[in-house]
């Protein structure tokens, strides 16, 4: 009866979970009674509090499963450095750890964690703030053989702080200057050599330019076991999430990150990605597939930044007739003609997976703040461009290795448009592309013929990167995925 009882999200997730001996039941009105405690009390925390110290519960389910994913045994020494109320901790007690380990700078959480994991060892200490010997001594460890949790993500500023001595600040802003930065460079002093660390992360760890110190170090030193994308499981957290599974050890040379997604209730299709394939940015790869594309777009053309040695920005303008982003539609404009001459593109900066890059040719317009011009020597360059930015191949390059496949909006910022691959070496098709731009701008927006015209453009810029004809299906499922039914003749 106690499942009524609690909240619609927790039970979808309970049930997705292998049922019950009695013993497990006895477990279960333990469960309740630690989801309404921890629940309670996390309704009771001041928003602003919450925000500035990152603190949002993980619920016991995803823990569980992170957990039971991990190569550890019973008797190992798990510690969450920053366990609030001991989601991880709860349920290692419940899959039968021994040595379990947390500890929160909030008193009131530590409270509760000790409640519910009665074989924990709970201290109240600032584990960001204070050395790693002091939190060790603290707890009287010698060695950590896991760390595991949510550690808490905000950006540093006046508001959040961190209490610690100058060479760890310097290195946290060395790395993007936020809370989990500090917790995961914090995890690698705790943990012993060979440890593991399994930490509850934001997604664009993965790839922003921020955390690429950190990252580029981890890459070369130490060992990924798994990066599992669990989208945006935290409803009041911005952005998206994933699980990273470290080793602490050197990476051997044949060593391959295994990437996985969180589908219904488990990790799943897994994929093997050889660690030094990375350099610096991790794409998540959902298929060998998907990798041989980025292989061929990548190596084979050159990117779109050392073509166009232009302007790439957002536009300035703040004059009443200059054109903003909700004007803009693919290849014109809602109220605006498109000007006969100029050198400029305008892409909404605003990027949805479901409408891909929305541009038109600027000419000599004027662009407010919500357009990111292209500005480029030749006006037959644009149209190129436009063509290109409009395709299937440049959205799919786009959506997979640039926003590492996010649900959520992006934006069309220059550092992304920078990547697109080109290949303006083929003359015959470059000037074929032009034509049907042309052609496009001139057609009645969204009829038939213009949906022709954009399926004939998709043919050219599909043969001009040379994909064969698996790569090429393999984009158009994908794109048909993602993309609105508007974008397709007959909505189909
Ligand atoms: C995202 S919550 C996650 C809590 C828990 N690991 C879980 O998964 O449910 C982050 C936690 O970090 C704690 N925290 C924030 N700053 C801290 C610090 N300097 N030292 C220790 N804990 C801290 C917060 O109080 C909060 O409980």
């Amino acid at each position: 009866m106690f499942l009524k009882k609690l909240a619609k999200h927790e039970r979808d997730r309970r049930y997705g979970i292998e049922y019950l001996n009695y013993t497990d039941i006895k477990m279960d009105n333990l469960e309740f009674n630690y989801l309404q405690a921890t629940n309670s009390y996390e309704k009771l925390l001041p928003l602003d509090n919450k925000k500035n110290n990152g603190v949002f519960y993980t619920d016991v389910f995803l823990a569980r499963q992170i957990l039971k994913s991990l190569p550890i045994s019973q008797k190992d020494v798990i510690l969450d450095p920053c366990c609030g109320t001991g989601s991880f901790l709860f349920s290692a007690y419940q899959q039968g750890y021994k040595n379990v380990f947390g500890a929160d700078i909030d008193k009131k959480s530590i409270e509760i964690s000790k409640k519910y994991v009665p074989n924990g060892n709970f201290i109240q200490i600032d584990t960001l703030g204070a050395s790693y010997k002091k939190i060790k001594t603290a707890f009287k460890l010698q060695e950590v053989d896991c760390i595991v949790g949510n550690p808490p993500y905000s950006v540093l500023n006046s508001k959040t702080t961190i209490n610690a001595d100058e060479i760890f600040l310097e290195e946290i802003s060395a790395s993007g200057n936020n809370l989990f930065i500090a917790a995961l460079i914090r995890a690698f002093d705790l943990v012993k050599d060979d440890g593991l660390i399994s930490y509850i992360i934001p997604k664009n760890f993965l790839h922003i330019d921020a955390y690429s110190n950190l990252r580029k170090n981890i890459l070369k030193e130490k060992t990924i076991l798994e990066i599992i994308d669990i989208g945006q499981y935290f409803s009041n957290v911005r952005g998206e999430q994933i699980i990273l599974t470290i080793k602490n050890s050197l990476p051997t040379k044949k060593h391959k990150i295994i990437f996985k997604k969180l589908v219904v209730s488990d990790f799943l299709n897994p994929v093997a990605i050889s660690q030094d394939f990375y350099e610096n940015e991790i794409i998540h790869f959902r298929s060998e597939l998907e990798q041989d594309i980025f292989i061929k777009l990548k190596k084979s053309f050159c990117a779109l930044s050392d073509i166009c040695k232009g302007y790439i920005g957002r536009g300035k303008s703040k004059h009443i007739s200059s054109v903003a982003g909700r004007d803009v539609r693919k290849f014109g404009y809602k109220r605006t003609v498109v000007p006969k001459a100029g050198n400029q593109i305008f892409i909404q900066n605003i990027y949805s997976a479901e409408a891909g890059i929305i541009a038109a040719f600027g000419g000599n317009l004027q662009a407010s703040e919500t357009i990111t011009i292209l500005t480029d020597g030749s006006e037959e360059m644009c149209k190129y461009l436009l063509g290109i930015l409009h395709s299937k191949v440049c959205n799919f390059y786009l959506q997979k290795f640039c926003y590492n496949n996010s649900k959520l909006t992006m934006h069309s910022d220059a550092k992304y448009l920078k990547k697109i691959p080109l290949n303006i070496r083929d003359k015959k098709s470059f000037n074929q592309i032009v034509n049907c731009v042309e052609k496009l701008e001139n057609e009645y927006y969204l009829s038939f013929r213009w949906y022709d015209l954009v399926d004939e453009l998709d043919k050219l810029i599909y043969e001009t990167y040379g994909l064969n004809v698996e790569q090429k299906n393999f984009i158009e499922l994908s794109m048909k995925e993602s993309f609105s039914s508007r974008w397709y003749k007959n909505g189909k």
